[in-house]
């Protein structure tokens, strides 16, 4: 019950071991494997917190995209620290992850709009993220009108349309044991290196 062998087995570079565990989320759960909390803190210093999709990671950091006048974007555009947690049921694992969030490069951010879907690129023009919306059929007009305009011409990304990347100095793996004696694998970056330790339960 208690076998080390079902213990976490650190490795030198979270990075990896985080991959590890997000191919292992991608096989087993069942919807957006890539959901992440993110927490940001406003300027009177509120933490606030909502689930954003990973869209890439590497050893920069963790890149979600979003709209930079939202409530999100305008913290974190005064605070760039930023939470990120993991938390996948089937898999019965978690992972934090601490650090400051930069935007991406303009080309970064292009590439990836770029990519999606012509009703998305659409909807980023449409959504005024966080404000309020008094009428649905608001949203609905707006889309309409943006689709004309844009009808035979390439969807350009809307500048207050970005990513962020979650530049981690911290970086946790919680794995489920029995009788919630859970193993913790805590990861921090000290002078450009990743130093681990186990944590109590
Ligand atoms: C599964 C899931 C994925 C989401 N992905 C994103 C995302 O990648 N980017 C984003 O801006 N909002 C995403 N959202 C919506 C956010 O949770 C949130 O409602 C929205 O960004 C407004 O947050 P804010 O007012 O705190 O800025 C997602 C929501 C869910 C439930």
């Amino acid at each position: 019950m208690f076998e080390n062998r079902n213990l976490i087995q650190p490795k030198k570079d979270p990075f990896l071991l985080f991959e590890e565990w997000f191919e292992e989320a991608k096989l087993k759960e069942q919807n957006d494997p890539n959901a992440m909390n993110l927490s940001t803190i406003s300027k009177d210093l509120k933490p606030s917190s909502r689930i954003v999709l990973l869209k890439s990671f590497d050893q920069d950091g963790f890149v979600f995209y979003t709209n930079l006048q939202s409530k999100k974007g305008i913290s974190l555009l005064s605070n760039s620290n930023a939470s990120l947690t993991f938390h996948w049921k089937s898999l019965l694992k978690q992972i934090r992850i601490e650090g400051r969030a930069h935007q991406v490069t303009s080309k970064e951010a292009d590439d990836y709009f770029n990519s999606r879907p012509m009703e998305s690129r659409i909807g980023a023009w449409a959504s005024n993220q966080s404000s309020e919306l008094s009428d649905r059929q608001e949203l609905i007009d707006k889309i309409s009108l943006y689709k004309k305009k844009f009808q035979q011409n390439s969807i350009s990304r809307p500048p207050h349309w970005t990513g962020f990347r979650v530049e981690p100095n911290l970086i946790e793996f919680w794995k489920d044991m029995p009788f919630r004696l859970h193993d913790r694998i805590e990861y921090k970056k000290t002078d450009n290196k990743w130093i681990s330790r186990r944590l109590y339960p």
